[in-house]
């Protein structure tokens, strides 16, 4: 074998594995008493609303996404994505409108949401003198998973992600995209119903993103996790996504699939259509005008 090839036949294996962690995680047991289930929709919300004082940064926001989807929600910066995703999450009150996610209200069950969900943070904080191992251990318990089960997801999942060789080191001593899959990891570790991932590929490397995309792929498929993804990569949104949301100033301007907004737009591709829809291109002229 060159070289060359051994990386890409490593990363070969991975995604095979991601398909065999997927199904090792198998289909869902029966949901805990307690937990009420909408068949169809994993998240509904009601012209949500979020107010900061003058900004509007959510706006009528009405939106339902199917149980099992991958839902790639896309939009400039300052569009309202995040604030959508710590809404949902629990973690922030909508100022008017509704919101459900696994059938609780993200108002008044925030303890059952967060208990049923994972999240990935925009700027998410990591305890850098535990290992990555250790860091994962603490996550489990957190979410009451433990034992020999939480042992063999935390291998498992090191393995897919290439950090087998580095787990019993330090996160200090991470490079900022081996932080970013450690805490990817965090967020499947107790299968949650339905994961928010806030800009889940950044910093990490081509390859990094494609085992992701694979994880979310397979576990979508074989045990019915929804995906809530923000994401500025178009291309990841096009190959990972079945659903995809554009928003602008906290209004949802395109609901579709990346074909039919392809298509609707009259666009290449999703990156093409995102531009149509959104904007941002700019002569070079008007680029260069503030040198004058
Ligand atoms: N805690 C806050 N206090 C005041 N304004 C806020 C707060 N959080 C967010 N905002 C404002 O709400 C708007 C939406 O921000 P948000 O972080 O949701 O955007 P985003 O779509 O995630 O952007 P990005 O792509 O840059 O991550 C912005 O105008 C932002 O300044
Ligand atoms: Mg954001």
């Amino acid at each position: 074998m060159t070289a060359l090839q051994e990386p890409l036949v490593r990363t070969f294996f991975r995604q095979q594995h991601c398909a065999e962690y997927a199904t090792y995680i198998g289909p869902r047991e029966a949901p805990p008493v307690g937990i009420r289930l909408d068949r169809e929709k994993a998240i509904i919300t009601d012209s949500l609303c979020k107010q900061f004082g003058p900004i509007r940064a959510v706006d009528d926001l009405s939106l339902a996404v199917g149980q099992g989807s991958r839902f790639g929600f896309l939009g400039p910066n300052g569009a309202g994505k995040t604030t959508t995703v710590r809404i949902l999450s629990g973690l922030l009150q909508q100022s008017s409108g509704s919101a459900t996610v696994c059938g609780f209200d993200v108002a008044k069950e925030r303890n059952k949401v967060k208990e049923v969900t994972g999240l990935l943070p925009e700027s998410p904080g990591l305890y850098s003198k535990l290992s990555a191992v250790e860091f994962l251990e603490f996550v489990g318990a957190l979410n009451r998973v433990g034992g020999e089960k939480l042992m063999r997801r935390i291998d498992a999942l090191l393995g897919i992600l290439g950090l087998e060789s580095r787990q019993d080191d330090l996160l200090e001593s991470y490079s900022s995209g081996m932080k970013q899959k450690v805490l990817v990891a965090s967020t499947l570790l107790h299968e949650p119903r339905l994961v928010f991932l806030d800009e889940p590929t950044s910093r990490l490397d081509p390859a990094a993103s494609v085992l992701v995309r694979d994880l979310i792929l397979a576990l979508a498929e074989e045990t019915e996790t929804t995906f809530f993804i923000c994401t500025h990569m178009t291309s990841f949104a096009e190959d990972t996504c079945d659903i995809i949301g554009i928003l602008t100033n906290g209004s949802l301007q395109v609901l579709g699939s990346p074909q039919d907004i392809v298509e609707q737009a009259g666009a290449d591709d999703l990156e093409d259509a995102y531009l149509k829809i959104v904007g941002g291109q700019i002569d070079r002229e008007s680029l260069l005008t503030w040198r004058k």
